[in-house]
């Protein structure tokens, strides 16, 4: 699998992996049932949204992390810079939801639900993983797919004017590094790219997990925030 470097917003927003077999099914089930509640629950309050699904986002890094790890440690292998990666995932979705944090704040109700959701999805996803590596990757790229197509949603709303197009966060300007005087529409582009990132890279290791070749197609480069996991990500090409 390549990661090729290039403009980082330049975004492939038609990337869909093709649903081919029972894992992919469970997966993309999975997924589309995640995104009924989400759309049940928070609709098109974008900065709301936001905040719910990127404590949820932030999980898959650090379960896959976790036990890449332990099972380097059992059978005294290399991780080929996959543990590295999957950290900077579920830091890099933190960081999402540490800037969004700044733009809506939650409602009470919403808090209880995160902390509702995360117990479960946290367990759920664990033992997914345990289960089957490459349906939880490819769980965590049809996710990704579907923040894509939300964050290109939220766009949408801020150039149509539903949404107001406020400054950038100061976090967000100083992790992304963005101009002083950028905006939303500017932090939302780049969490987009960042998006567009975990998909290509979670099915694609989806598909080296189940033997198959690298994901066709464009691969988003690998984020500028997180320049020195580079060498170990392409290793791997
Ligand atoms: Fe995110
Ligand atoms: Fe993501």
């Amino acid at each position: 699998m390549k990661l090729i470097v290039q403009n980082p917003l330049k975004v492939d927003l038609g990337v869909h992996h093709k649903v081919a077999g029972l894992s992919d099914s469970i997966a993309f089930g999975f997924t589309k049932t995640l995104r009924f509640c989400a759309d049940t629950f928070v609709a098109k309050r974008y900065g709301h949204r936001a905040i719910v699904l990127e404590t949820v986002a932030a999980v898959p890094g650090m379960v896959g992390a976790t036990l890449t790890h332990l099972k380097c440690l059992r059978r005294m292998c290399e991780d080929k810079g996959w543990i590295r990666t999957l950290l900077e995932e579920a830091e890099n979705e933190r960081m999402h939801l540490m800037t969004f944090i700044e733009v809506a704040k939650p409602t009470l109700i919403e808090r209880y639900v995160i902390l509702g959701v995360q117990w479960v999805f946290y367990i759920a996803f664990f033992f997914l993983y345990l289960a089957s590596a490459k349906t939880a990757h490819r769980v965590v790229g049809y996710f990704e797919e579907e923040a894509v197509i939300s964050y290109t949603d939220y766009l949408r709303d801020l150039d149509e004017g539903r949404s107001p197009n406020l400054p950038a966060p100061t976090i967000a300007k100083y992790y992304w590094k963005l101009d002083d005087d950028a905006t939303l529409r500017d932090v939302v582009l780049v969490v987009r790219a960042d998006e567009a990132h975990h998909r290509d890279v979670n099915h694609g290791f989806a598909d080296e997990l189940g033997g198959l070749p690298g994901a066709p197609g464009t691969v988003s480069p690998y984020p500028e925030h997180a320049a020195e996991t580079q060498p170990a990500a392409r290793s791997k090409s």
